[in-house]
């Protein structure tokens, strides 16, 4: 069985609104979402952010990168006017500050852990000493395309559930997931199949798909079996979708 909210927005309010931040996730809540997904990376200081790209120049100006940059200088910039002037000025969220509001607001998190490469122990360290520390745990589902880091995770904070995340299944996702006492695989829906869920399934392992943008193939994998998925569309796909 499934524990967990079954349709999750993505980056917080999917396409509704400028991904990974607080804007984000109000937009999410406000089309009833009670389940999130979000990228967290570390600062220079190692303070963990909430952010997908380890460059800025898409959804930041500028040119420098987030390993390079202070916290409080990554937290005064502007996350929302790529998105829409509506959005000017929405800063960078640390991870500290989502945590407090999904806890606040009874928000469930799968919290994808997003390392700039080099630094997969210090991110999985960092966000799952973070998660603990602000007693979210139990709200928290990790993931990761890196296994380093989701393994630094678990010796830090073995508690937290984690789910190991892979764009196509190679031929070593039991391992994988055995070696992370792991309870789901995420992974790229347009790679995965009836057949390969129902391998994960009877492994006894929960089956996670990312990003999921369309009414019709969300039924298709919920009929495969797929436990969850995470959709940019929440205005399509409403957070009631799978009984
Ligand atoms: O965690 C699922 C999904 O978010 C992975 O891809 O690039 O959107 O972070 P990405
Ligand atoms: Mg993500």
């Amino acid at each position: 069985m499934w524990p967990y909210p079954k349709v999750i927005a993505h980056r917080g309010g999917g396409t509704l609104a400028p991904e990974n931040t607080m804007a984000a996730l109000q937009c999410g809540l406000s089309h009833g979402f009670r389940a999130v997904e979000f990228d967290v990376m570390l600062s220079k200081d190692g303070i963990p952010v909430l952010m997908h790209d380890p460059l800025f120049g898409r959804t930041v100006a500028g040119e420098g990168n987030v390993a390079g940059t202070m916290a409080q200088d990554l937290m005064r910039m502007d996350a929302g006017s790529w998105f829409s002037k509506d959005f000017a000025g929405e800063p960078v969220p640390s991870y500290q500050q989502v945590l407090e509001f999904c806890l606040k607001h009874g928000i469930w998190m799968n919290v994808e852990i997003k390392p700039v490469p080099g630094f997969e122990d210090a991110t999985g360290r960092a966000v799952a000493l973070m998660t603990r520390q602000i007693n979210a745990g139990e709200q928290v589902l990790l993931s990761s395309f890196s296994f380093d880091a989701l393994m630094r995770a678990k010796e830090c904070a073995p508690e937290i559930a984690r789910g190991f995340l892979t764009d196509q299944l190679e031929s070593d996702w039991l391992q994988r997931l055995q070696a992370l006492s792991a309870i789901a695989l995420h992974t790229n829906h347009h790679y995965l199949n009836a057949d390969l869920t129902g391998q994960v399934k009877d492994a006894g392992y929960g089956v996670f798909c990312y990003t999921v943008n369309t009414p019709a193939r969300a039924r298709e994998i919920v009929e495969w079996g797929v436990d969850a998925f995470c959709t940019d569309r929440i205005d399509l796909i409403t957070h009631d979708f799978i009984a």
